[in-house]
């Protein structure tokens, strides 16, 4: 099963994918969370994408496709994958269709969690995360059980550099711009599936294994 993830920034997809790659034994695939980790270790592919991140700008087309074809090739992709935050441009979608189609095999769900603007920087100025493992919490939804200590390992959490209210409102921009004209174009594939993201978290996965099945 392929199943791509769209919506705003903080609508809540990396927090459903991780429940749908656990329910369905397939990877979260997360191009913000392969970029994080390359920051954190320092390599150039992530100096090159904090600049942009940093300004809560795209990393340029070239440099996700190339990231993301070759994660494909890991040997847990073979049952399908659960999409989290790419594609995010049209000629992103455009080269994943494409690579796709040589091997005979397409997207087979583009689940849209969608969440106002007005909800959005609220979510935000609250998420933390672990600097270790990458877990995500909210500070009144999804609270840690210790404050500021990750549930799983134990690690610190952080709230995201590109989190600030000022960089948020530039993501949402960049968002309405280049990322929400993919819900048109995966509408015409006929595979959009709108979920109401205002939701609790629980009931949104509820409406979205309702789609997906057992
Ligand atoms: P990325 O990491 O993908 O960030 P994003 O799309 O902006 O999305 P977020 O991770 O901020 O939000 P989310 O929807 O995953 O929400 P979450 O589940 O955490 O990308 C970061 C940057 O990397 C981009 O700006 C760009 O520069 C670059 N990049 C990445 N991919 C790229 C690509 N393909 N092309 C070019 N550049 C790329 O939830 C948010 C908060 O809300 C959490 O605290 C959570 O606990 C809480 N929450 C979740 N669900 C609910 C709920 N139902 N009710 C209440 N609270 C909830
Ligand atoms: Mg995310």
């Amino acid at each position: 099963m392929k199943i791509i993830m769209l919506g705003a920034p903080g609508a809540g997809k990396g927090t459903q994918a991780k429940m749908i790659a656990s329910k369905y034994g397939i990877p979260h695939i997360s191009t913000g969370d392969i970029f994080r980790a390359n920051i954190k270790n320092g390599t150039e592919l992530g100096n090159k994408a904090k600049t942009y991140m940093d300004k809560g700008e795209l990393v340029p087309d070239e440099l996700v496709v190339d990231l993301i074809m070759d994660r494909f090739k890991a040997d847990d992709c073979v049952k399908g994958y659960v999409l989290d935050g790419f594609p995010r441009t049209i000629p992103q979608a455009e080269a994943l269709d494409r690579a796709l189609a040589a091997n005979g095999e397409k997207v087979d769900f583009a689940i849209n969690v969608d969440v106002p603007d007005e909800n959005i920087v609220n979510r935000m100025s609250g998420r933390r995360a672990c600097v270790n493992c990458g877990a995500t919490y909210h500070i009144v939804f999804n609270a840690p059980k210790t404050a500021d200590k990750c549930d799983h390992c134990g690690a610190d959490l952080i709230l995201r550099d590109d989190d600030k209210p000022e960089t948020v409102l530039n993501r949402l921009d960049v968002y309405h711009k280049q990322t929400q004209p993919l819900i048109d174009y995966y509408d015409k594939a006929g595979i959009v599936r709108n979920i109401d993201g205002t939701q609790d978290m629980d009931k949104v996965f509820a409406d979205i294994t309702a789609i997906l099945g057992d």
